[in-house]
């Protein structure tokens, strides 16, 4: 099966930060694997913006090599490069003086889509806003994108989101949560919506309990710096694992339009109860082979967790007395995400004893080796009695698809073309943000209470142990990470 392109209208987009990290490793190589697939319309243009002293020339070569390093060399077509680079430009810009913006505003085209791309800390986003509408620059139909971290408790993000809202109106703004731009987190919304199957089960009248995992081998070794400011909960699960649990949890929005969906994860953030210490674990990996986080972190003493395990209740009709397990954390085990949806017990073995245990597991793999299983129980063969034993009834996308859609597009190629055809669904709202952080803020604001100290835990490992006493305390216990 080859992946369908669909064709967007003509845009000059403008990267600011345009020479940054995030522009030369996922930015630009998004853009030319859009490009190869002929998703760019012909006219449409690319400009890096940022204060270094350098001209289109200079600037194609530095994505080119940026291309060289993060675009696998069998998608790199040397004439595809050319073409790609062809169509990209710089200007010199000072952000918060007036440098470059008369020219910015000259180069740009009327009548076609401009996208501005706030590749930026956002010390510097209310001084973009503001130059684009001082210089015209930005029209009523203008997008603008910003990245993670939104803030990092709820003032801050209520200040960023009025800074924007200065300029802009929310109907313009795309929040990036790359997790929405997986393939993977997509198909929950197919699985749950697009299936008769499961959704008359999906509540806690069926399920037992869930269970979500974002485990990275990765330690914080390069980033230390912001890491230590943000830790776990900041890094991932604020955004990206809320996320996860809002689309595992949320009802059936009407239609699949952006504030259908919106409103329907909005109400999720809302229903979730305020934790208790007890139902918090926080981890940090100690020295091994390699340093340790403290190391890594260059804090002797820091006390941010790279590891944590919740227990969370969503206090609604479809989940009370259902809890979600979520843990995530660096130098673990093994790099694997998923989210396993554990159901009840039969309500009467007519088996007898000799049966045993059995319960369905819908398992979905995120990441990597995605698809699904669901655990089934059946007779085990043969002439013994009626003993039972679960099999998979597995499904990798690879298989299912073809080799084609083996490699998943990166996040950010479906990302940018959606802000390009001004479609919000994937992007958080403001108040989607400003929810989640108002759920955060009292967990966080509790540790730093109590001075808090995370548990440390052996780098390869599941995490610490009283990650694993979350779960025994209520008869549970986490699945194995792997991938
Ligand atoms: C980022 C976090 O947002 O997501 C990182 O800042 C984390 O700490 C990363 O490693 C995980 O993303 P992915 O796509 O590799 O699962």
């Amino acid at each position: 099966m080859v992946a369908r392109v669909i064709p967007v209208e003509d845009f000059d987009l403008v990267i600011f930060g345009g020479t940054g990290d995030l522009a030369r490793r996922k930015i630009f190589p998004s853009l030319y694997h859009r490009f190869v697939a002929g998703q760019m319309p012909p006219e449409a243009r690319v400009f890096g913006a940022a204060r270094a002293d350098i001209g289109d020339a200079d600037f194609r070569t530095m994505i080119r090599e940026a291309l060289d390093e993060f675009v696998p060399d069998a998608d790199r077509d040397p004439e595809q490069v050319k073409a790609f680079l062809g169509r990209l430009h710089f200007v010199t810009i000072d952000a918060t003086g007036e440098n470059g913006w008369a020219e910015l505003a000259q180069r740009m085209r009327p009548g076609v889509i401009r996208a501005f791309y706030f590749s930026v800390g956002p010390s510097l986003f209310g001084a973009l806003a503001e130059r684009l509408h001082k210089h015209k620059i930005a029209t009523p139909d203008s997008r603008i994108v910003v990245e993670k971290p939104f803030g990092r408790d709820l003032a801050s993000a209520k200040a960023l989101n009025a800074t924007l809202a200065a300029h802009f109106a929310e109907s313009q703004v795309y929040r990036i949560d790359h997790y929405l731009g997986k393939e993977t987190v997509q198909n929950l919304m197919a699985l749950r919506f697009g299936n008769m199957l499961f959704e008359p089960l999906w509540n806690s009248h069926y399920v037992d309990h869930i269970q979500i995992t974002v485990a990275e081998t990765v330690g914080v070794g390069g980033r230390g710096a912001y890491y230590d400011n943000a830790g776990a909960m900041r890094d991932m699960v604020q955004n990206h694992m809320m996320q996860l649990l809002c689309l595992i949890a949320m009802e059936p929005p009407a239609r699949f339009d952006p504030d259908a969906v919106r409103d329907e994860k909005l109400k999720v953030i809302r229903a979730l109860d305020p934790l208790e210490p007890h139902e918090i674990v926080r981890g940090q990996y100690a020295a091994g082979d390699e340093p340790g986080y403290r190391e890594d972190a260059g804090d002797p003493k820091s006390r941010t967790e790279s590891f944590i395990a919740l227990k969370i209740h969503i206090s609604n009709w479809r989940w009370a007395g259902t809890p979600i397990y979520l843990r995530t954390g660096k130098k673990l085990k093994s790099r694997a995400s998923e989210i396993a949806v554990v159901f009840k017990d039969a309500p009467h073995s007519i088996f007898g004893d000799d049966a045993g245990q059995h319960r369905n597991i819908l398992t979905i793999r995120l990441q990597p080796n995605e698809g699904m299983t669901l655990g089934v129980t059946i007779k085990e063969p043969g002439p013994g009695g009626m003993r039972l034993i679960d099999v998979p009834l597995d499904m990798t996308f690879a298989d299912a698809l073809g080799p084609e859609l083996e490699e998943a597009p990166d996040a950010y190629e479906r990302l940018i073309m959606d802000v390009i055809r001004g479609n919000q669904t994937l992007f958080m709202r403001g108040d989607e943000v400003e929810a989640a952080w108002a759920w955060t803020d009292p967990i966080i604001e509790g540790w730093e209470a109590r001075h808090d100290v995370p548990k440390p835990y052996d780098p390869g490992s599941n995490g610490p142990e009283d990650s694993m006493m979350l779960l025994h305390r209520d008869g549970r216990r986490w699945r194995e990470i792997k991938p």
